[in-house]
């Protein structure tokens, strides 16, 4: 792959940019129901976007050359506590996304520790395994151990016993989701709260996917239990203003109730020999297209626009999940507080029901993205959706498909080989060289130079036998090879 000669014109750049993306999932439209989130207000869209473009190439690296930028944010992070149970002490920082967040409060956590109880070595984080993998990525980047607690089998929440059982002398961090991302359940942060401040650990809520959105259900009628900062033993918040404030990507929100405990977030270093290096988040650089984005789109929704979307999300929520109980063979997981719907089997008299995964095949080849969840110690797999407020026209549309792709993938199930699936389940994911692992690709359907298959239900069981480790080092394996120029330009 060589740089042009010379320069292209505008014109070919965006021919072939828009050639590159005609194999992109629809961002727009309402019939994604994973990735992107679509308030359906082409107006908001083309203000934000505006306003990104302007701002792109101002640097967020110093917040005393660009006053604008600290003003902005400032201003965002008191919009986002004042609706999130903060008080005037509340601070926080703008970040690129719910991972950022999230890193950046289990960073502050193990700081704060290290001050706190400087007798605590190994450091431990206790999360519900329904707590996003951002925590358990965070864990492995900082150096701490990730403690996973079972949650109840039917709420999909963590019970505060569980949690209490897993704490030990070593534990930093307790961590509770408002609400999950597969169940769209709200654990219950009033007592984890009260079991936090009994033992002095902090407690994280992640409210990235529900907490910009939950207050707005509660106004109207939903009923989610008490979750954010105002909530004692809650110390710490995070909520993606690009999910459903629906702000362009690259937009985050952590908050602190104290802001000593803020500081361990930053980091600061004289000891070189250019300028003193002083951050807030992760990135040094960063453009302010996405703060002054989220800004932008937060001014001009505004308080009553947001409870339009809402209540339109909930709309449609409510009215999906009834509608699946009429759709022969899916139930719905749990009872979601949040426009999180995740749908499994219901099961047949030989125990296990329609094939999940060959209905979401079914349904993308009717041009529906639902995404696969992989069964996982002992909850079974489903299909999830993000709703949004963009989801309510085609809810109707797509119950109705859904019960046909149902009756379809009834009808193809054919199942993997017995023999495979033993294979693939006897393998030590330990023990495998990385070359013995690059040979089992093709065997499990993922082929880089050929893409991604149409039909991945086949894939899917085949990763869902694997332990969760011979998984990971498998798609790290396919990734590595899928971010591979000379392969990439093979394929083409
Ligand atoms: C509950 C929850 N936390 C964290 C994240 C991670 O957010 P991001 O993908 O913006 O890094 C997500 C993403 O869906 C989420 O649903």
């Amino acid at each position: 792959m060589r740089l042009p000669a010379t320069g292209l014109s505008r014109d070919e750049v965006l021919a072939r940019l828009a050639d590159y993306r005609s194999g992109d999932l629809a961002a727009r439209g309402g019939r994604t129901f994973a990735y992107v989130y679509d308030a359906g207000r082409p107006d908001v869209d083309e203000l934000s976007h505006e306003v990104y473009s302007s701002f792109l190439d101002v640097n967020g690296l110093d917040p005393t050359v660009f006053p604008s930028l600290l003003r902005m944010e400032n201003e965002v992070i008191g919009i986002t506590a004042e609706h999130l149970g903060g008080d005037a002490q509340t601070v926080g920082s703008f970040t690129s996304g719910g991972t950022e967040s999230i890193i950046l409060a289990v960073k502050a956590a193990r700081d704060w520790a290290r001050t706190h109880r400087p007798d605590v070595t190994e450091p431990e984080v206790v999360l519900p395994v329904t707590a996003h993998a951002a925590f358990q990525k965070a864990c492995h980047y900082l150096g701490l151990k990730s403690v996973l607690v079972d949650v109840d089998p039917e709420t999909f929440r963590v019970t505060a016993g569980a949690v209490r059982d897993a704490i030990t002398d070593s534990t930093v961090l307790l961590v509770a989701g408002a609400a999950s991302y597969a169940h769209g359940v709200v654990d219950p942060v009033e007592e984890l709260g009260q079991l936090a401040l009994g033992r002095g650990i902090p407690l994280h809520v992640d409210g990235c996917i529900g907490g910009w959105l939950l207050p707005y259900f509660r106004d109207l009628g939903v009923d989610v239990p008490p979750f954010d900062l105002s909530v004692p033993g809650v110390t710490s918040l995070s909520v993606d203003l690009h999910k459903y404030a629906y702000a362009p990507k690259g937009a985050s929100v952590v908050l602190y109730k104290d802001p000593a405990m803020r500081l361990k977030q930053f980091y600061a270093c004289a000891d070189w020999t250019g300028y003193t290096m002083i951050n807030a988040t992760v990135q040094s650089t960063k453009s302010g297209g996405p703060l002054a984005a989220a800004w932008a789109t937060l001014h001009a929704v505004g308080e009553q626009g947001y409870r339009e979307l809402a209540a339109q999300t909930l709309r449609a929520t409510q009215r999906l999940i009834a509608g699946i109980g009429d759709v022969p063979g899916l139930r719905v997981l749990g009872e979601p507080e949040m426009a999180l719907v995740a749908m499994a089997a219901v099961p047949d008299s030989s125990g296990s029901g329609v094939d999940v995964f060959e209905v979401c095949d079914e349904m993308a080849s009717r041009g529906w993205y639902v995404q696969a969840q992989l069964g996982y110690r002992g909850i079974p797999a489903s299909i999830h959706l993000t709703l949004t407020a963009s989801s309510d026209q085609h809810v109707d549309a797509l119950l109705e498909d859904l019960a046909e792709c149902v009756q379809i993938a009834r009808a193809a199930q054919t199942g993997l080989d017995p023999a495979l699936l033993e294979a693939v389940r006897s393998l030590d994911p330990d023990e495998l060289p990385d070359d013995v692992l690059g040979t089992l690709l093709p065997m499990a359907g993922l082929e880089p130079g050929a893409g991604l298959p149409e039909r991945m239900a086949g894939i899917n069981a085949l990763l869902e036998a694997m332990s969760p480790r011979l998984r990971e080092r498998l798609l790290v394996a396919f990734l590595g090879l899928l971010f591979t120029p000379a392969a990439a330009a093979e394929a083409q």
